[in-house]
């Protein structure tokens, strides 16, 4: 059962807004210096996480890529109940720093922290111990194509079959659109929907097998069906 059974989409909303985005205009809601940092559309994100919380099973082992401050990882996890989350960024955004003071408030028990590009071999190292055991990531890191291709190949080596797995700007960034259009043809995963009031959140369920092994051109090249 998760948390959210009494919040309505507008206090979403109102929640998402009150927490303050990273650019007042380009998102259209005020940076608050105490606050998350956000990047994400109010409207685009409230019905995610209403999904999420309405109809997908609380998670056991999450995984993100790509948090910035690492306010979106905070603000799913208030009401989308996650047990323990890895988190992979590489560090480099310029409210990275932030994360130091959002990470104590997230409701979640931290099992790995991996700062450091997520295309590497350490990377993978470090994800590789979790094959199989993913039950929700949330994507959101290199957004071109070939990156984000390797994101997913990546992916596919942790998540449990049965996982739900998110991609963020799958309708605004073209590179991201065009692999959302590869995944449509994947068999490997199945859409489940797609929230599109701007950017783009895309969920999807892999329906793949437990022991999916990526191999040196989809690591390297992105190359290969997803
Ligand atoms: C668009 S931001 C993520 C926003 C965040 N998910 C949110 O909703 O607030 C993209 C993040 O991915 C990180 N990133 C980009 N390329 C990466 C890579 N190759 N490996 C790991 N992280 C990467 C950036 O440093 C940045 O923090």
């Amino acid at each position: 059962m998760n948390s959210l059974t009494a919040v309505s989409k507008a206090e979403l909303i109102e929640a998402i807004r009150n927490c303050g985005s990273d650019n007042e205009e380009y998102f259209g809601y005020p940076v608050k210096e105490d606050g998350l940092f956000l990047q994400q559309d109010p409207e685009e994100f409230a019905s995610f996480v209403e999904y999420l919380v309405t109809k997908c099973p609380p998670s056991e082992l999450s995984c993100e890529v790509g948090i910035a401050a690492g306010g979106n990882t905070k603000f799913v996890r208030d009401y989308y109940d996650v047990k323990k989350t890895i988190i992979v960024d590489i560090g480099l955004h310029p409210q990275h720093f932030n994360w130091k003071r959002i990470k104590p408030q997230v409701k979640t028990e931290f099992v790995l922290e991996v700062i450091d590009d997520s295309h590497s071999a350490n990377v993978r190292k470090q994800l590789l111990p979790y094959a199989g055991q993913i039950d929700y990531a949330f994507v959101d890191g290199d957004h071109t194509y070939k990156g984000l291709r390797q994101d997913i190949f990546l992916m596919k080596e942790v998540l449990k079959p049965g996982a739900i797995m998110t991609l963020h700007d799958t309708a605004a960034v073209e590179d991201c659109h065009n692999v959302y259009l590869d995944l449509l043809k994947s068999k490997d995963f199945e859409l489940q929907a797609n929230f599109i009031s701007r950017f783009g959140i895309s969920v999807w369920k892999f329906v793949g097998t437990k022991n999916v092994t990526s191999n040196m051109f989809n690591r390297r090249f992105g190359w290969g069906n997803l």
